[in-house]
């Protein structure tokens, strides 16, 4: 939530900060601003509400010379979305600019002590009392810029990415963090500055991910420095980034939301290659390879995560339990993080998230980790902060995951956590050579047959455009498939604000059939399982009800599809497998009704990509 972006060196920044807003622009989209110092040491800040591109056009007319600065893009926490909120924040002499990604908790006494100094304020934010607490920190303790940074992030309490400049110093910007992300790129006679490596990567691979409590000053010409709160300076490492430019584009595709659909049955086979070792082909899953003992031991599982990947958690929950026989909870981070849990050194925590910087996961993490369980993680970014928190992980390698909604990420932890699932199964004994190698084959042909699925597009579009989704709908499944309906309802609502919830198919008759009438869409999960016969009872229950449904079915499949006003078919395949095809036409259905209602389909109202506050 977020982004930020700096730049020091010989070029013109502005272009440089503006590219980068764009590229995390996914991180929040309420306003956009920057702060430059041109070479006359003069300061100039433009903001805007709204997208980067409004800043552009707030900017279009105005000196934006400079070869160095600092921007921002906003997702609101602390007052309204507007001009005045803004970031950058400017101190009340107007000499220090600052950006801000996090929140700042104790803002408010903070604010009451720089009040009855007479200190006043021009936004509603947290960020604008951390730059004046700076400014007085400064003044009335004679300290450099960098030690008053320091002693002023003494006293605060919450979390932070910032970078700050100064008026009359074309030559430095401050930057620091504690529980928000931020790293430095080093290139040649130049450093960058950012949310993640994405607005650094067409500049320079190398990368320093900045820990908690470390400052780092940027100067011109000069290596970075950093520091803990204490002032010691810290070694770092440069670590490379591997991140292609196309990677970050839309290409053809209208939306990141549609590249990434259609990216699929590629991201699913980077998966099964990167938990495969290359020359047996044996399944490694990277870390857990080296801790298998481990995981064949523990005596419980407890998965942690948030929206998307928690649904991939209660679907791993099934396949765990089924193949490896060990008990396994799955909880919402935010809840989990302020219970009392029980957690013992015999329970394995995997933390699952795309963005590796979701702050309730990291913080349940924190708290798992301190009553000694041990840390697995499931994640997208790499040198996120999940990651380097866990005591081992394991990548899915999809790629950047831009759109708000997260699909290719999703399909990705799914498969990795099942193959999870058969991997400690054949540790543990669970289940024998034939059946895992049976599973294992079943697995290699999920890529191909997700290809069948997405062949279905323009069907799918075709009934997008012309049905009319009233203001409310269900989604059904059971089994393996009813957290597909949870997360075929999260998709709808997330990018079309229709409101839409998912059931267990047999809840329905516990409360929710009492929804149903001719003007409620019921989305049913009806691929062939254990229980089929089940989930057909429960859609004649809807049909007699007059409720109108739409399914997912196995190909060749017509009990369920000759009751539904559309069904898309999805290729045979095991249970424990089918959510990874059957989500697909449901990301499709969510997409291409977006896209109908004319909604902003990778920027939906409200949200952001990374979740870093709480
Ligand atoms: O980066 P994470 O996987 O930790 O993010 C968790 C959720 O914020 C995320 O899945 C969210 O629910 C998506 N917008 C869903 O599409």
């Amino acid at each position: 939530m977020c982004g930020i972006v700096g730049y020091i060196g010989k070029r013109q920044a502005y272009p440089i900060l503006i590219k980068g807003l764009h590229r995390l622009e996914y991180r929040g989209y309420d306003s956009a601003g920057v702060a430059l110092i041109d070479s006359k040491g003069q300061l100039n800040v433009y903001k805007a509400k709204g997208k980067v591109s409004e800043l552009e056009a707030v900017a279009r007319l105005k000196d934006t010379d400079g070869n160095i600065g600092i921007a921002h893009t906003r997702w609101a926490t602390h007052g309204e979305p507007s001009t005045r909120n803004a970031h950058p924040h400017c101190s009340g002499s107007g000499n220090l600019a600052i950006i801000h990604n996090g929140i700042i908790e104790n803002y408010e006494p903070l604010k009451q002590m720089l009040l009855q100094r007479g200190y006043t304020f021009r936004s509603d934010t947290d960020t604008e009392v951390l730059i004046q607490l700076i400014e007085y920190t400064r003044t009335s303790g004679q300290l450099s810029l960098a030690q008053a940074v320091r002693e002023a992030l003494k006293q605060v309490k919450g979390a932070y990415a910032i970078a700050i400049v100064e008026r009359g110093n074309s030559d430095t910007i401050i930057a620091a963090r504690k529980g928000s992300p931020l790293v430095v790129g080093i290139g040649t006679d130049e450093t960058f500055l950012a949310s993640d490596a994405t607005p650094i990567v067409e500049f320079t691979q190398d990368i320093i991910y900045l820990s908690d409590e470390q400052v780092a000053v940027l100067e011109q010409g000069k290596k970075p420095v950093i520091t803990n709160l204490n002032g010691q300076e810290k070694e770092y490492k440069i670590k490379k980034v591997s991140l292609s430019l196309d990677q970050l584009e839309k290409g053809e595709y209208s939306h990141y939301m549609l590249k990434e659909i259609f990216e699929q049955p590629d991201t699913l086979r980077r998966t099964l290659d990167s938990c495969t070792d290359p020359t047996t082909r044996a399944l490694t899953l990277q870390d857990y390879y080296a801790h298998r003992s481990r995981f064949a031991k523990a005596e419980r599982i407890i998965m942690l995560a948030c929206g998307t990947s928690w649904h991939a958690a209660l679907i791993a929950k099934y396949a765990i339990e089924q193949y490896a026989r060990i008990p396994c909870e799955v909880e919402y981070a935010s809840e989990f993080r302020y219970r009392n849990p029980v957690i013992s050194s015999k329970d394995i925590v995997i933390a699952i998230s795309q963005s590796g910087e979701t702050a309730d996961t990291l913080a349940a993490m924190e708290l798992a980790g301190k009553q000694g369980a041990f840390l697995f993680s499931i994640c997208n970014v790499k040198g996120s902060s999940i990651p380097r928190i866990s005591d081992a992980c394991c990548y899915t390698n999809v790629g950047p995951e831009i759109g708000v909604a997260s699909t290719k990420a999703f399909t990705a932890q799914l498969l990795t956590l099942t193959l999870l699932a058969f991997a400690i199964g054949k540790e543990r004994r669970t289940i024998d050579e034939v059946q895992f190698n049976e599973l294992m084959a079943a697995a290699a042909e999920l890529p191909s047959k997700v290809e069948t699925v997405l062949l279905q597009n323009d069907r799918i579009r075709r009934f997008a455009a012309n049905y009319h989704f009233p203001a409310d709908c269900l989604y059904i499944g059971r089994g393996y498939n009813f957290p597909i309906a949870l997360e075929g309802a999260l998709k709808l609502k997330e990018i079309s604000y229709i409101h839409a919830e998912g059931y267990p198919a047999a809840e329905m008759k516990h409360g929710p059939i009492a929804l149903i009438s001719e003007q409620m869409p019921v989305v049913a999960i009806a691929t062939r399982c254990d229980i089929y016969e089940k989930i057909v009872s429960n859609i004649e229950e809807i049909k007699a009800r007059k409720g109108q449904v739409l399914s997912i079915v196995t190909e060749g499949d017509t009990q369920v599809s000759d009751m539904s006003e559309f069904s898309v078919e999805v290729p045979d395949i095991i249970e424990c497998l089918s959510p990874i095809l059957s989500v697909v036409p449901l990301q499709l259905l969510a997409y291409h009704v977006a896209v109908a209602k004319g909604c902003d389909v990778d920027q939906p109202r409200n949200l952001a990509k990374s979740v870093t506050v709480e």
